[in-house]
């Protein structure tokens, strides 16, 4: 599938990008049940909330026995997702789970930023590294993923997030940590107001001051919050296929995409765990041409978006934008909603 317009994903993470094959070569590797495709078709179908999805995704990580495992995925998926038409991402990679693993955690992000740049040099995508620290393991494991990016100082960490299980440790616990982010020179995204409310994203926006936020869609029920996000042109880098099986919005044609589009609220489209939602960028992107009757002005604007809040630099982002902006797709009607 390949998309009409050059797109970034952002909003990726490592193991949930792994290609089926890779998570079957690796399986047998480690002796694990997931060598069996079935296995794990069965185990994915089974995820319907937050709770089934978190454990899903740490049944997959004993599947690393080896920092060479790491490299070898990376190149997998960086080819995965340059053949999907993807031009650029940003992958969130957990070095604490690695180091709960047993693994040597600054080894292993070294091994996935050689994968990424052996596959880049093989004709795959640039792929950057945003560090992630897992929210239900609190400030400490935190600062340790910061430990881990002082050490190694590759040039492709370029953000640090927080994801994992957003009803666990409150967002004030991981105030210092963002300031110390900040100050080591990475950009910062947050998951919040995904599983959690609206006051779980307030809290974010207010104690973090991220540069950008992954999903954000509970901020569609509070008009107020649109408003905020949109004058402080904040970028929620949404999933739709990841929130309809984390059942936190009942079907594509009920996502509040639209509603956030019409307030004003900038929005990017990642496909957050390919592996574990059957999905892939391109396909989200289609999806809201099939599914919700997006138009070709919009669709254009997700792609601008999604370069928008890149963390590039200014110079790759506007010559991302210019490259759109001299795309010339076939006209559409023009009345100013989604469908346009
Ligand atoms: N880790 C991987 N995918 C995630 C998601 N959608 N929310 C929180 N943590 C995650
Ligand atoms: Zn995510």
């Amino acid at each position: 599938m390949t998309p009409a317009y050059r797109l970034a994903d952002c909003h990726l993470h490592f193991e949930g990008s792994l290609p089926v094959e890779t998570l079957e070569v690796l399986g047998r590797r480690a002796g694990h049940r997931f060598a069996d495709r079935t296995a794990f078709e069965d185990a994915r179908s089974a995820v319907r909330d937050a709770k089934t999805f978190l454990s899903l995704y740490a049944d997959v990580c004993p599947l690393f026995e080896s920092p060479a495992d790491y490299g070898e995925a990376a190149s997998a998926i960086a080819r995965s997702l340059a053949s999907d038409g993807l031009t650029y991402a940003e992958i969130y990679v957990s070095p604490e789970i690695a180091a709960r693993l047993g693994l040597d955690a600054s080894a292993c992000l070294r091994e996935i930023d050689r994968g990424f740049r052996e596959a880049e040099a093989e004709g795959a995508i640039h792929c950057n590294i945003l560090l992630d620290a897992v929210r239900q393991w609190g400030p400490e494991s935190a600062e340790r993923v910061l430990d881990v990016h002082e050490k190694t100082g590759l040039a492709s960490v370029v953000g640090f997030g927080l994801g994992g299980d957003e009803t666990s440790v409150p967002t004030a616990a991981f105030a210092g940590v963002y300031a110390r982010a900040r100050a080591l020179g990475l950009r910062t995204s947050v998951h919040a107001g995904e599983w959690g409310g609206t006051e779980s994203l307030t809290e974010a926006l207010d104690l973090l001051r991220p540069d950008r936020v992954d999903h954000g869609i509970a901020a569609a029920s509070d008009p107020e919050l649109m408003e905020r996000l949109a004058d402080e042109a904040t970028t929620l880098w949404i999933s739709p296929t990841s929130n309809v099986a984390t059942g936190v919005v009942g079907s594509i044609e009920e996502h509040p995409l639209p509603r956030l589009l019409d307030a004003g609220v900038r929005v990017a489209i990642g496909a957050d765990d390919p592996l574990f939602f059957a999905t892939t960028t391109a396909r989200e992107h289609q999806l809201l041409r099939d599914q919700l009757g997006f138009g070709e002005r919009t669709m254009r604007q997700l792609a601008e978006n999604s370069w928008r809040a890149a963390f590039l630099s200014s110079s790759e982002r506007d010559r991302r934008l210019a490259e759109i902006a001299g795309h010339h797709p076939p006209r559409g009607r023009t009345q100013p909603s989604v469908s346009s």
